[in-house]
């Protein structure tokens, strides 16, 4: 595709348009550099990120304490493999565990991989603790989730985008209509090992459960002996105003990535009981990169920076002003608004734009954002933005709407 941008954005677009494979749909904006909540392109223009890299950037782009944290770790050691243990690891495992409350962590680096190391832990706690019967064991799931693109994963994903095409698929799942506890009970039998689910779904719109669906879940799982895994790859760190959106709730297993890694480097884990993830033996499950020095002092500087609450503090405050402010532009061109803290699912009027419209449009009032389905889009500013930021960013959705 030639596109008709000009300067340094036209020929890098076009680039990339013809040497990459066309897995994304990626907006026509080059940047370049970014501080903060704030991004700037290659022909200078700034613009408002309200994407922050899927919430892998929940503390802007180049936070001092995790820029720091990698300078000092790029100037001793960067990588080992787990084959030897390095002076970030032990520190690590024990404040990233704290942080969840749990005995044990098991780092690796993506969210597809923290989910794939979840299904796995879950499978042989089923066979060796459940006494579930070899090659049997049952995975509940949510439609619409967003696990990742794994063969695995998407074998139980509803998103024909995500799935058609990909198979054969892996057996083992079963996927019921995501907060209807009546349909869950009714999917759990004795094989079944473990409930996955988002305690927010993300990429389906950010669309919140009713109130009593994690409490019931937990429930459930606690009197069927059934692991409860909440993936927090997105949810989590913050972004809902609280460090996991599961609270009050305790799962049995957090899955964590994206903004463990500060934005600098893949970080993803999974966080248990010993009676859980103690069922691992050496070379049963592993990854060169995972637990690398330089992402345990990366993850080390974000889990210090979660440790003050500043960042949930101001996701639930300015949080609440976000979602204020947008409740006012329903019946406005906006008919639904859903969310919790810095994240907002809005759903637009679909007569008057697709999500993606609405991008470009934001866009060009200097604001970036994502579409998902048809005329949804989500907002996810960086946690540390401002009211005034997000006014930024509000204002520029009303004129958009206002065509
Ligand atoms: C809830 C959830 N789980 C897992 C993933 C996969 O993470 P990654 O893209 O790092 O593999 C994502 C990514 O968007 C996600 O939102």
């Amino acid at each position: 595709m030639t596109t008709a941008l000009t300067g340094h954005t036209g020929l890098l677009v076009d680039q990339a348009e013809r040497w990459t494979a066309h897995n994304y749909h990626p907006l026509p904006v080059v940047l370049a550099s970014g501080e903060g909540a704030w991004v700037t392109d290659v022909d200078g223009r700034r613009y408002l990120d309200c994407l922050a890299g899927y919430s892998a950037l929940n503390f802007g782009h180049r936070h001092p304490a995790l820029i720091g944290a990698a300078h000092e770790q790029l100037d001793r050691i960067t990588l080992t493999s787990r084959a030897f243990l390095h002076d970030q690891f032990g520190p690590f495992c024990q404040e990233l565990a704290e942080l969840c409350g749990k005995d044990l962590v098991l780092p690796m680096n993506t969210g597809a991989e923290a989910v794939e190391t979840a299904i796995k832990v879950a499978r042989k706690w089923g066979y060796k603790v459940k006494g579930v019967p070899d090659g049997q064991a049952t995975i509940v799931v949510a439609a619409d989730n967003f696990h990742g693109r794994t063969t695995t994963i998407i074998s139980f994903s509803t998103d024909p985008d995500a799935r058609a095409d990909f198979g054969p698929y892996t057996p083992g799942f079963r996927i019921v209509p995501y907060g209807d506890l009546a349909a869950l009970a009714d999917a759990v039998d004795d094989t079944t090992v473990a409930v996955l689910i988002e305690p927010i779904q993300g990429e389906a719109g950010v669309l919140v459960p009713p109130g009593d669906y994690l409490p019931g879940v937990r429930q459930l799982c606690t009197s069927r002996n059934v692991l409860f895994i909440a993936d927090e790859v997105q949810s989590g760190l913050g972004r809902t105003g609280e460090t996991f959106a599961s609270t009050p709730v305790v799962p049995d297993m957090y899955v964590l990535g994206k903004a463990l890694g500060g934005g600098i480097v893949p970080v993803s884990a999974i966080a248990a009981s010993h009676d859980i993830l103690g069922v691992l033996r050496p070379g049963e499950h592993g990854s060169t990169f995972g637990g690398n020095p330089l992402a345990c002092a990366v993850a080390r500087a974000v889990i210090a920076l979660l440790n003050t609450g500043e960042p949930q503090a101001n996701a639930r405050t300015v949080g609440a002003h976000l979602h204020e402010r947008l409740n006012a532009l329903v019946g406005h061109g906006l008919t639904a608004i859903r969310g919790r803290g810095l994240w907002a699912g809005i759903d637009i009027d679909p007569a008057l734009m697709t999500g993606r419209q609405a991008c470009e449009a934001l866009m060009a009032h200097g604001v970036l954002a994502k579409d998902t389905h048809g005329s949804t889009l989500r907002l996810a500013p960086p946690l540390l933005v401002s009211k005034q930021e997000v006014d930024v960013a509000v204002n520029a959705l009303h004129v958009v709407l206002k065509g």
